[in-house]
């Protein structure tokens, strides 16, 4: 506020044309007079009695836009046109003093000029008696004034006919000129009575150069202007330099209120005529008197003016101050206000704050008791859990063995083919139904070795992909019967190899389809997805196994993988196959998830990390390598050690150590067991062992029994190994699988004792039916044996014919040119034959010399010696013990 100007309602401009004290005063008086006006701004110019100078400063106000024009024009034809210009523009003029040559201005005011010559005319005519020589120096002859003046004083003279006005000049106004003019004209008129000076800088400039010739006494002096003031006209009339002057009045006051009239749109006089008074002897001293009165009114006015000025600007810088404390006092009021108002709210806040606190605390010592009710019930519960499977465990190994004890005799029954539709119906009935019971008694052990950290962990290598599409085969069936849509979608070319359990990853896998396949309705839609992804950098593998039809509610999904949870009475199951699944993924440090809802049905998600692989609690089976010629042909002292000759040797292959051992425990009274605990250990045992049977698992970590029955197959040293399958799946398509794979029984789980007794015998039997074949009573039956048997059997005879000549013939040379070592010649041979290397080539070479002593004329020393024996002796000892009687009784017998 104290620094708002305001921008003013009217600007006048003034454009004097001289700057002398007559002009000095009436510009002091517009200005003080202007002091009057509110908003009103005044900016004089002067131009030095210049015409160029006052046409530029015209220019000037009307370049900025005055409001009014105030003008004495310095000569009235030179300033005529720039005046007209700014009255065209509808800038208001008010001429002052001095005029144009023109009526295109707004207002006059002056005195009458005219009217002032006519004045001094008269005055001069009195002074000097009617009779006299006059000189007159006038102002400047382009100016209006001089012109007027000059005319009314002859207009008053001419009714004096003796009054002569003898000489003339222009003084331009000034002293100076008329000094110099007033010497010319003295010069030139030796009688002057009276000098007519225009203004009162004239005269005394003509009075110095008449004092300078010593003739100011003769004459007169007559000036015009009477201005108050040191060495103006009203002090050289006391002085009696002039004998009198006339009034010339400045009047800018009225000139200020005239300005106003018309800017404010107020009635005012075109032309304003002032008056003149005439000043001599007579009342000089009264006008000075007023005039000094005047002045010092003036003077005070002034210095009243300064202080208004000052006291206004005091009280608006005060104001300012009062209106800003009010300011400040308000906001403080307000901020008083605010304060106390939330102080007031803090207080009702901390009012509440503690009632919700008290509340709350209430609550939290409320809940701390249902907290401590909750964990002694949730105690209680775990307690009652642990009782209930400790109870199911005992249950199930007490169910174990009538439940097996009923598979196997309806297995029994089912095979008699004389059964009638009824019967192998309600035999099949119950044949499912024991499965069930099986697999769930076999759940809850499973279950209980986990809760106890027994379960087994054992990742090895494996190709999600390969074994989901495996084991999906499974369930085509079902979706087809069912008329469910089965889908399996992969992310092409994503890696799906992995470490993992690979029997509990069927168990997972078998368990979510199983529940998806009976709870999806007739025509739904089972879809399984695989895929892989990145999980804080790391690799993860994911399957989702999606069912539609059922809606799992919110309530149940959280308890789902709950142990003995059941949805309601109506759902089927223990409760335990999703729980057995979430401890199964939480073996693989995976994770599993649930989201079922009306629309999409049932999802379950299964998140396995890849790549760095969960590592498993327990022993890590060592990586089994293939076995190489290096590990065959050192272990000889072990093979012996365990090889007793008089059994034959079973090998039983099988990552279950109970099914090891209760198989071991049915055969180990009639047979050599050896174990393996999967698919690699096992052709590395058989290789070694060479054994008369091999009994393997299906499914197994690593190489399942299938393929460890192909390679088995495939090997010179094992492809005689008749090989039974054992699997707990029977479905038909494994079976092809397992025959295709050159197995020779297939028995599925839970399988009966004395049938896979049974199986065993026969298959031993009816290969040892076979070592005969170099007996002339025995002829082999193609089916009995294997193309590369029969090779093998070929490439020997003709072997031992070729060299059983040679008495240093050894085993481990005819080992070494059939590409064996000397252990697995002797198993492979024994296996087929029942007689070891030696005794086939003793029994060869006896052959040879029989025939050769029935058919030739040589010795019987030179036979011994021909078939390689080194002594005859020896040979004719081992000759009886191999036909009855000696060589010697024979060749007397033969005559
Ligand atoms: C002042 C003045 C006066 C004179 C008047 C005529 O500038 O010279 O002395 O009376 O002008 O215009």
């Amino acid at each position: 506020m104290a620094c708002r100007q305001d921008s003013p309602r009217f600007r006048i401009g003034v454009a004097q044309c001289s700057d002398d004290s007559w002009r000095h005063k009436m510009n002091d008086e517009i200005l003080r007079e202007a002091m009057f006006y509110d908003g009103v701004s005044v900016e004089i110019r002067s131009a030095g009695d210049d015409n160029l100078r006052q046409a530029e400063d015209v220019r000037y106000f009307i370049d900025r836009g005055v409001d009014l024009l105030i003008i004495s024009a310095n000569e009235a034809a030179p300033m005529t046109p720039i005046v007209e210009e700014a009255y065209d523009k509808g800038i208001p003029v008010i001429l002052i003093d001095r005029k144009i040559l023109s009526d295109k201005y707004t207002a006059y005011i002056g005195a009458d000029n005219n009217e002032i010559g006519r004045a001094v005319g008269n005055y001069i005519a009195s002074r000097l008696g009617g009779k006299g020589n006059v000189v007159e120096l006038t102002g400047l002859s382009g100016s209006t004034p001089a012109m007027e003046r000059h005319q009314g004083f002859m207009a008053a003279i001419s009714r004096f006919p003796e009054i002569k006005l003898i000489d003339k000049a222009d003084a331009a106004w000034e002293r100076a000129p008329a000094e110099v003019e007033m010497d010319s004209m003295l010069r030139r008129n030796p009688k002057i009575d009276a000098v007519y000076a225009h203004n009162d800088r004239i005269a005394p400039g003509a009075y110095q150069a008449a004092k300078k010739v010593g003739r100011e006494k003769e004459m007169v002096f007559v000036g015009i202007d009477a201005l108050p003031g040191k060495g103006n006209g009203l002090e050289m009339v006391l002085d009696s330099v002039l004998d009198a002057t006339f009034i010339y009045p400045t009047n800018g006051d009225k000139v200020m209120q005239l300005a106003m009239n018309i800017l404010e749109k107020k009635p005012f006089p075109r032309e304003t005529v002032m008056n003149t008074a005439v000043v001599d002897r007579t009342n000089a001293h009264v006008m000075q008197l007023q005039t000094t009165h005047i002045s010092e009114l003036d003077r005070k006015i002034e210095t009243l003016n300064g202080r208004i000025s000052t006291y206004l600007s005091r009280v608006a810088t005060q104001q300012v101050v009062l209106y800003g404390s009010l300011l400040i006092l308000l906001l403080v009021a307000g901020l008083l206000l605010v304060v106390y108002k939330s102080l007031r709210s803090k207080n009702r806040l901390n009012r509440e704050l503690s009632e919700q606190k008290r509340l709350l605390e209430e609550q939290r010592d409320q809940l701390e008791e249902q907290r401590d009710q909750l964990i002694q019930l949730s105690h209680q519960l775990e307690e009652a859990t642990h009782a209930k499977l400790v109870f199911f465990t005992n249950i199930s190994h007490d169910f174990r063995t009538p439940l097996t004890l009923v598979a196997d005799p309806v297995e029994h029954l089912l095979a008699d083919h004389t059964l009638n539709e009824d019967q192998r119906k309600m035999l099949s009935l119950i044949q499912r139904n024991v499965n069930i019971l099986l697999r769930l008694v076999n759940q809850i052990l499973d279950f209980r070795k986990y809760e106890n950290g027994k379960m087994e962990f054992t990742p090895v290598p494996l190709d999600l992909l390969s074994s989901f599409e495996g084991w999906n085969e499974s369930f085509q069936e079902i979706a087809r019967k069912k008329h469910i849509r089965f889908s399996f979608d992969s992310m092409p070319d994503a890696d799906y190899r992995t470490l993992a359990d690979v029997e509990k990853l069927e168990r997972i896998y078998f368990n979510l389809l199983s529940n998806a396949f009976k709870f999806t309705p007739e025509n739904g839609k089972i879809t399984v997805r695989l895929s892989s992804w990145m999980k804080d950098g790391q690799p993860w593998l994911r399957f989702t196994v999606a069912n539609s039809g059922t809606m799992i509610s919110a309530e149940h999904i959280r308890s789902i993988f709950d142990r003995f949870y059941k949805i309601d009475m109506h759902h089927t199951g223990s409760g335990i196959g999703l729980a057995l699944v979430k401890a199964f993924v939480d073996l693989h440090r995976g994770l599993i998830a649930v989201e079922s809802d009306e629309k999409q049905g049932t999802l379950f998600t299964i998140d396995l990390p890849k790549g760095d692989t969960p590592v498993p609690e327990q022993e890590p089976i060592p990586a089994t390598p293939l076995p190489t010629d290096a590990v065959w042909t050192t272990e000889e002292e072990d093979h012996e050690m365990l090889y007793d000759s008089s059994k034959p040797t079973v090998l039983i292959i099988d990552d279950n150590a109970d099914i090891r051992s209760y198989v071991q425990g049915l055969l180990q009274a009639d047979y050599t067991v050896v174990e393996a605990a999967d698919g690699s250990e096992g052709i590395k045992k058989a290789m070694r062992f060479v054994p008369d049977l091999i009994i393997s698992d299906v499914m197994m970590p690593g190489i399942d029994g299938i393929e460890c029955c192909r390679r088995l197959k495939s090997e010179l040293q094992t492809c005689h190994i008749p090989v039974i399958l054992l699997t707990a799946c029977s479905l038909d398509e494994q079976r092809i699988q397992g025959y295709d794979g050159g197995a020779d029984s297939y028995i599925s789980k839970p399988f009966s004792s004395p049938l896979l007794l049974a199986r065993v015998r026969n298959l031993i039997d009816s290969h040892r039916r076979l070592k005969q074949f170099f007996g002339d009573r025995q002829t082999l039956a193609k089916e009995d044996v294997c193309d590369m048997d029969k090779d093998f059997v070929e490439r020997f005879k003709g072997l031992i014919e070729a060299k059983m000549s040679d008495s240093g013939l050894n085993v481990e040379d005819l080992g070494k040119d059939m590409g064996l070592s000397r252990v697995q010649l002797y198993r492979k041979i024994k296996s087929l034959t029942n007689y070891s290397p030696n005794e086939l080539l003793r029994i060869a070479r006896l052959k040879k010399a029989s025939s050769l002593l029935a058919s030739s004329d040589m010795t019987i020393a030179e036979v011994g010696y021909e078939v390689g024996f080194s002594s005859p002796s020896y040979f004719a000892k081992c000759y009886k013990e191999e036909f009855g009687e000696s060589p010697t009784d024979f060749l007397k017998r033969k005559g």
